[in-house]
């Protein structure tokens, strides 16, 4: 029996892509394992996103190569964003990597295998216009959520980002197939599916051959999906914020179904970093599509991705950003230094231009402060109230479970008789706040 170790650092899509493969080692009879030891394949899903991811990957690979020298028929694959970005150096530089698989060959995993035993050290990488996708091949770990994949890479070009380079350009997955994949998840059990693209809501139905060629955009997908019978939550990650229409607010508003929990980053609040990092918006029109979107649905809650430290970012630019999360109130904030990444704009600006470590580390520190209180401020006007909880499985407090509200908040409560099923429903009524999280219990009612 072959036995393989997938290890997956970064986004959705990295854990989506390690479903992928996962799934089809399974199809070709290999059998997962959790004990690096046990492993006879090793695959690391790496992330470029940031500096220290990257280095994170290295470093793996480096604990790998020991493994290998104890074990010589050991195979190790090299796969992700680091490995597209990388390509043929990757294998040139690490005698111990068997293949490189990057984020458009995902699909062809199985050749790529099948290659190496013939001992062929393979290099996958780039983006064909043929990409196999076998949605029925996934192997779902998540008990509570369905990914589902709806919109590949990503043609914007924000000054400081990798991911256009390790994704590729935008390409959609025609509607049909999407529909049949969330009919698929509902059907097998989920009660929640999550859509995933870099700009989701830039969906839009693709042209004949690959799709029907319909003028369709992310409104009619979100009004497509929202109403097949079962599905319980929609959740989609992550949203443009210039690429919101009236229209998917409007769907928004309309399916209860659909989280009301959007994750919209903003990256600064300060109009001269937004234009340096090419977002092609303004502070005024993220506020103003704010407003429309809270006009629209009640309670919706609202995160963000923020950069500190981007070069150029003077203190008045830094007290823009922090004036913003004060006056919208995010529900959770994601806040990043400011990391150069290769073959990006923004490490062609000036080095004058640079923000001392020390500075974007006290900037990030000054946010985490500032939005932990009105995190705790947001969670607390939630204690007392009944929600419809689904279930995510364990909470690390011992003798707890856990699971999320509509609106995304994570809730603690003491498990009953019985354990309730991870990936089910359960009544519950907050009864403490805290940053990350609340405490509640159950109660009768059904959901
Ligand atoms: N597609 C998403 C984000 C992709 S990367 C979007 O539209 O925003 C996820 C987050 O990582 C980004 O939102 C950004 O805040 C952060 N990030 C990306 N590149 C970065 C860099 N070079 N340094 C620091 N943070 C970065
Ligand atoms: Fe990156 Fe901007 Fe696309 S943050 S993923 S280039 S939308």
């Amino acid at each position: 029996m072959e036995r393989f170790y997938i290890e997956t650092w970064g986004c959705q899509m990295n854990e989506l892509d390690s479903q992928r493969m996962a799934g089809q080692l399974m199809q070709q009879g290999l059998v997962p394992t959790r004990e690096l030891q046990q492993a006879d394949l090793i695959l690391l899903n790496s992330c470029s996103v940031r500096e220290k991811a990257a280095q994170k990957s290295y470093s793996r690979l480096g604990e790998y190569r020991l493994l290998k020298r104890q074990r010589a028929n050991l195979r190790i694959g090299f796969c992700g964003c680091v490995a597209q970005q990388e390509g043929e150096e990757a294998l040139r530089r690490n005698p111990d990597i068997d293949f490189v698989v990057g984020t458009g060959r995902v699909g062809e995993i199985e050749s790529v295998l099948r290659r190496s035993r013939r001992g062929e050290r393979v290099l996958a990488v780039g983006f064909p216009e043929e990409r196999p996708y076998d949605f029925e091949a996934i192997s779902r770990d998540s008990a509570h959520k369905g990914m589902v994949t709806i919109i590949e890479g990503c043609n914007k070009r924000c000054t400081f980002c990798v991911v256009p380079n390790t994704r590729g350009p935008e390409r959609c997955r025609p509607m049909a197939q999407i529909m049949s994949e969330i009919e698929h998840l509902v059907e097998y059990g989920f009660l929640e599916v999550e859509l995933l693209g870099q700009t989701v809501n830039h969906w839009c139905e693709p042209p004949a051959p690959l799709g029907s060629g319909q003028d369709l955009d992310f409104a009619d997908l979100l009004n497509a999906a929202a109403v097949v019978p079962g599905l319980k939550r929609l959740r989609f990650v992550t949203s443009y914020p210039r690429d919101f229409t009236d229209a998917m607010i409007a769907a928004v508003a309309r399916h209860d179904n659909i989280s009301p929990y959007l994750h919209l980053p903003v990256q600064s609040g300060s109009n001269r970093v937004l234009r340096r990092m090419g977002r092609g918006y303004t502070v005024e029109d993220y506020r103003r599509l704010v407003g429309r979107l809270r006009a629209a649905r009640e309670g919706l809650a609202l995160s963000t991705d923020l950069i500190v430290g981007f070069p150029g970012e003077t203190d008045e630019d830094f007290q823009a950003t922090l004036d913003l999360v004060e006056e919208v109130r995010f529900a959770s904030v994601f806040a990043f230094k400011y990391s150069p990444r290769p073959n990006t704009a923004a490490i062609r600006l000036p080095s004058a231009d640079e923000v001392p470590r020390e500075v974007a580390d006290e900037r990030l520190q000054r946010v985490f402060a500032a939005q932990s209180v009105i995190q705790r401020e947001l969670n607390e006007e939630l204690v007392g109230r009944k929600f419809d909880l689904l279930v995510t499985g364990w909470s690390r407090r011992p003798g707890y479970q856990a699971g999320r509200t509509d609106c995304h908040r994570i809730v603690h409560f003491p498990v009953g008789d019985e354990p309730v099923r991870a990936g089910t429903l359960t009544r519950i009524r907050t009864l403490e706040a805290y940053d990350h999280s609340l405490l509640g219990e159950m109660i009768a009612g059904r959901c």
